[in-house]
């Protein structure tokens, strides 16, 4: 395999199949998702064992939700040429990997997890003292690894799960970076690096490695990166041999944790699907427009001349999101001072929800009446995973000596 895509450039991330997503989720993952697809190479997969670490003893909806959850990506505009969509499961690789880190990673890595000991709090009536939830997050470790992604974008909550993963993979480079004749196949990557390359890089390997010059170091790494005629092994080796270590197996990749609107929901909490109150990203208009009609307001506005208090109303957390200036003025003004009522405010709401989510709901409906398509899409996929995920586990094997043929 040549350098075409170098891993600087690639991003991975996941969602568990939740079945349709809803505007929480809209404004807080996806649309990030559907801005980096334009950025960097990007793969995104349906988490379904993740799924089954929690909800193991009621798979039955899994298939339903999975296809609901991947037609909304499709329908809000993620783009099966700039991205690689897939499911989790059909990549077999994400459980050999996870198993192989399994050997080296210390109980205690996983025990600290925070999700692990709050998710055990939260589920309670939920048995998850099993081993697959306690392998949760090496199994995230697992995906996003075997895609020597630059960056992982997530929420807060999955941050602590990056870092584990960068954890595991230090550990697994550490143990199996060192070929016995690393220096040599070093030297010999250097010669496919044509000479002029070589000759830039050994002078930067020197002012590292003798001045500590982190400058060159970083040129260093980005001339190795800017190169198409290396190999990915070789150009580990090389970023292995610049920094003076063994070669790097897998790469730590960063946590990419965006700014991302706090979405209320129609009561007021959090929008989450566990609290009952949410608007799905293809609900229907009606629907839609009822559910506003009746969401919380500031409760110190009950008749129409009260004045309220937008800070204290969570249709105007929407307005932030949905509304412009413009508009968002008018609320401000006319609800303190009683220019405006509720029901106006939220039918202005209602237009600009409507807006954005008509197109979705459109593309939605023809999604769903061609799951055929949906499903090719998905598969193309899932074989262009495999084909990143086995040449990473083809790397793993050979260091870690379970390659035999
Ligand atoms: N654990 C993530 C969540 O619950 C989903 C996930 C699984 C994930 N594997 C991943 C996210 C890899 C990013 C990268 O949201
Ligand atoms: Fe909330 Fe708008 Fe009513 Fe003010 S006018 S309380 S912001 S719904």
């Amino acid at each position: 395999m040549t350098n075409g895509s170098r891993p600087e450039n690639r991003v991975v991330s996941g969602m568990r199949p939740t079945g349709g997503l809803h505007l929480g989720n809209y404004h807080g993952a996806l649309k990030n998702w559907l801005k980096l697809q334009y950025e960097y190479k990007c793969y995104y997969f349906v988490a379904d064992w993740h799924a089954l670490t929690t909800h193991y003893e009621d798979p039955s909806k899994i298939s339903q939700d999975l296809w609901d959850m991947v037609i909304d990506w499709l329908a809000a505009g993620l783009n099966p040429s700039a991205s690689t969509i897939f499911i989790q499961s059909q990549v077999p690789e994400h459980a050999e990997l996870h198993l192989l880190l399994s050997m080296s990673t210390p109980l205690a890595w996983l025990e600290r997890v925070p999700s692990y000991k709050d998710q055990q709090e939260k589920l309670l009536g939920r048995d998850l003292a099993t081993y697959g939830f306690l392998g949760y997050p090496l199994l995230q470790a697992a995906d996003i690894l075997l895609y020597k992604p630059a960056f992982v974008p997530v929420g807060e909550d999955q941050v602590a799960h990056v870092e584990l993963t960068r954890e595991v993979a230090r550990r697994i480079n550490f143990l199996y970076g060192r070929e016995p004749d690393f220096e040599e196949r070093a030297e010999r990557a250097l010669k496919n690096f044509g000479a002029r390359n070589g000759k830039r890089y050994r002078e930067l390997r020197r002012r590292y490695q003798e001045r500590g010059d982190v400058k060159a170091l970083e040129d260093g790494k980005a001339l190795v990166a800017s190169s198409h005629n290396l190999t990915v092994a070789d150009a580990e080796r090389l970023l292995g041999f610049l920094e003076g270590g063994g070669r790097s197996i897998l790469m730590e990749p960063e946590a990419l944790l965006t700014e991302t609107p706090k979405v209320p929901g129609l009561d007021g909490q959090k929008m989450s699907k566990s609290y009952g109150n949410t608007i799905a990203l293809r609900e229907d208009a009606d629907s839609i427009q009822k559910k506003l009609k009746t969401m919380q307001t500031d409760p110190a506005r009950i008749r129409r001349n009260d004045a309220g208090d937008p800070d204290k109303c969570p249709v105007w957390g929407l307005h932030k999101i949905y509304s412009d200036e413009q508009t968002r003025d008018w609320v401000n003004e006319g609800c303190r001072s009683a220019g405006i009522g509720c029901i106006d405010c939220k039918g202005r709401l209602n237009d600009a929800i409507q807006a954005e989510l008509d197109p979705i709901r459109k593309r939605g409906q023809e999604l769903s009446n061609n799951l055929d398509y949906v499903k090719s899409v998905v598969a193309e996929g899932c074989s262009e995973a495999r084909d990143t995920a086995r040449d990473t586990m083809e790397d793993v094997r050979a260091a870690m000596g379970v390659d035999y043929f």
